[in-house]
């Protein structure tokens, strides 16, 4: 079974995305809605809630772990990966490929504050920027708008033009969408910036996945996916079917604790 967790629904990005390229697998999903957003919590509160969150899905069969959310990726992989004895699939901004595809040599990188005052994130832009302008945007709204089950009309719209269109304005071509809250957003951008490129990793971070999959040998399932949350299941279900796209069950998990 392949375990995903996020501070809340963005991570079916990521999910959706696995299951694309492991349909047979099966997938069990924590949503840790009790905590979120994760963007404005310390780098230390992330951490904790990472470990619970994956020693959780450990606990309930995940072989394998991986981080749906760019912001607990950036606080706890290396954590993660000293700690757990399942392997464990990060995930981080494009900028690589974001400075591949820009025409104008200004890209813009749409994250939470966590993940973008982070030490990886610096590194990243070090190794990739190449001389291309990186303009960096906490969007905290838009992460609002999936966890509501928003991802369109005109609300939607007014918050992502609200950050999208000065960096347009600006000369920008090519966002990244650097939290997974994001891409169910993504024809909302589309509609606010038809000609940009965006970028999502979720691909990139399922193909990693199906790579760790085959090396553990692990055999498929009956494709069955399981969602949980450390929230009221009731509050988030209809948001959780909208940003999946199906009706799934949605169960209750254990809270925990920060210190
Ligand atoms: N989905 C998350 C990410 O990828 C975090 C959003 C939040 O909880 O602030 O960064």
């Amino acid at each position: 079974m392949i375990g995903l967790f996020d501070s809340g629904l963005g991570g079916l990005s990521v999910a959706r995305a696995v299951r694309a390229v492991l349909p047979r697998h099966d997938l069990i999903y924590l949503a840790d809605s009790a905590y979120c957003p994760y963007g404005p919590l310390a780098t230390a509160q992330v951490r904790e809630r990472a470990l619970f969150c994956a020693r959780w899905l450990v606990a309930h069969g995940a072989a394998v772990i991986v981080v749906a959310c760019n912001t607990a990726s950036s606080a706890a992989l290396d954590v993660l990966r000293t700690t757990l004895e399942v392997p464990v699939v990060g995930m981080e901004p494009g900028i690589k490929p974001a400075v591949a595809a820009t025409r104008t040599g200004k890209v813009a990188v749409l994250a939470t504050s966590g993940t973008l005052q982070g030490d990886r994130f610096g590194r990243l832009v070090e190794q990739f920027a190449h001389g291309v302008t990186v303009r960096t945007v906490a969007c905290p709204a838009m992460v609002d708008l999936v966890e509501a089950g928003l991802l369109r009309g005109d609300d939607a719209e007014a918050v992502v033009r609200g950050y999208v269109a000065p960096l347009l304005a600006d000369g920008v071509d090519t966002f990244v969408l650097g939290c997974t809250h994001f891409p169910p957003l993504a024809p909302v951008i589309a509609t606010v910036a038809p000609e940009a490129t965006l970028i999502d990793t979720g691909p990139a971070v399922a193909a990693q996945t199906a790579r760790v999959v085959a090396k553990l040998e692990l055999a498929p399932g009956s494709g069955r996916v399981q969602a949980f949350t450390t929230g009221d299941p009731a509050l988030i279900r209809p948001a959780l079917w909208r940003v999946w796209g199906e009706t799934i069950d949605v169960a209750q998990a254990l809270q925990g604790t920060i210190t």
